[in-house]
């Protein structure tokens, strides 16, 4: 006999209780239509946790001190989607601004370190294609360290994003260049994938950060900040205050860049427009 599913259906006091939740946990703005979204993606929890209902899961979600179970939840209602070299754009243009500020005297006198925060990293393609092209660009300056920073809220994808470990069949994004220096060849169980080269994974410092906190605790400001394709799940006010966050986070000159879907238009900040979802703290 089939088993009977004992879980009663999301109701839509239960899915104001989890889009309330969401929203004051992650600033991720479900709005009212998402129903579906949340049945695809939480129901599971439901289910195998043997929970009668939504509202007797969200219960032990929220009695849950260590946290644990939340952030689980929103693991699984996070969209991660990424790939290498995503808007490749945005990777063109990080190699000229390398390249004209290493040309600068002053500039290489005043930094001694190039500081780059990949805001919503999820599974690290962002902050891989961020170091090989940075890496590249630095080639000539190997007295400049380079410091990149990658944070999520999911640790789920940070974890990921430490393997740093891609099926070769899934490269088409990244440049041959890039590919052929940067990704070796490694056994992965049984599998032959590629990874990328513990040198410029060393370069990389992954933790968990949830954009929604008060304070931005970095001891040191960055020169370019990456933090694409996460806006857009945000409302209008949670944006306008995570830009002027991270305007405060960049030294002068510093780039803010976005994903090509967003846009700072509607929201009042202190940088410079540059172009299409690039911006410059002036200085
Ligand atoms: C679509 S991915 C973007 C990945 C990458 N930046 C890109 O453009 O390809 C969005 C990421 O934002 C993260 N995220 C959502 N809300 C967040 C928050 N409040 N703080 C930090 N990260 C968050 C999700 O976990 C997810 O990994």
């Amino acid at each position: 006999m089939p088993a009977i599913d004992e879980t009663r259906d999301l109701t839509a006091k239960e899915y104001a209780r989890i889009r309330d939740l969401v929203y004051a946990e992650s600033g991720i703005n479900l709005g009212d239509q998402k129903m579906q979204l949340v049945r695809a993606r939480l129901g599971k929890f439901v289910r195998n946790g043997g929970f009668s209902s939504y509202d007797a899961y969200l219960d032990t979600v929220q009695a849950d001190s260590t946290g644990e179970q939340l952030c689980g939840l929103l693991d699984a209602i996070s969209t991660n989607t990424t790939h290498l070299f995503r808007e490749m754009h945005h990777f063109d243009l990080l190699g000229k601004i390398i390249g004209g500020w290493v040309q600068d005297p002053r500039w290489r006198a005043a930094h001694p370190t190039l500081r780059i925060w990949s805001a919503a990293s999820s599974s690290g393609e962002e902050p891989h294609s961020i170091a090989m092209v940075a890496h590249d660009s630095l080639r000539a300056h190997s007295e400049i360290e380079l410091k990149i920073l990658a944070t999520d809220i999911s640790g789920k994808m940070l974890k990921r994003a430490q393997i740093a470990i891609y099926d070769p069949h899934r490269l088409g994004t990244t440049p041959p260049q890039y590919r052929n220096r940067y990704l070796c060849k490694v056994d992965h169980q049984g599998t032959p994938m590629m990874q990328l080269s513990a040198e410029l994974r060393g370069l990389i410092t992954f933790a968990r950060f949830n954009l929604m906190n008060a304070s931005f605790p970095f001891r040191h400001g960055f020169d370019v900040v990456f933090c694409r394709n996460v806006m857009i799940y945000f409302d209008r006010q949670t944006q306008e205050a995570l830009v002027n966050k991270i305007a405060g986070q960049l030294h002068p000159g510093g780039y803010l860049l976005i994903g090509h879907s967003e846009s700072l238009n509607r929201i009042d900040h202190s940088l410079e427009y540059v172009e299409p979802t690039v911006y410059r703290r002036k200085g």
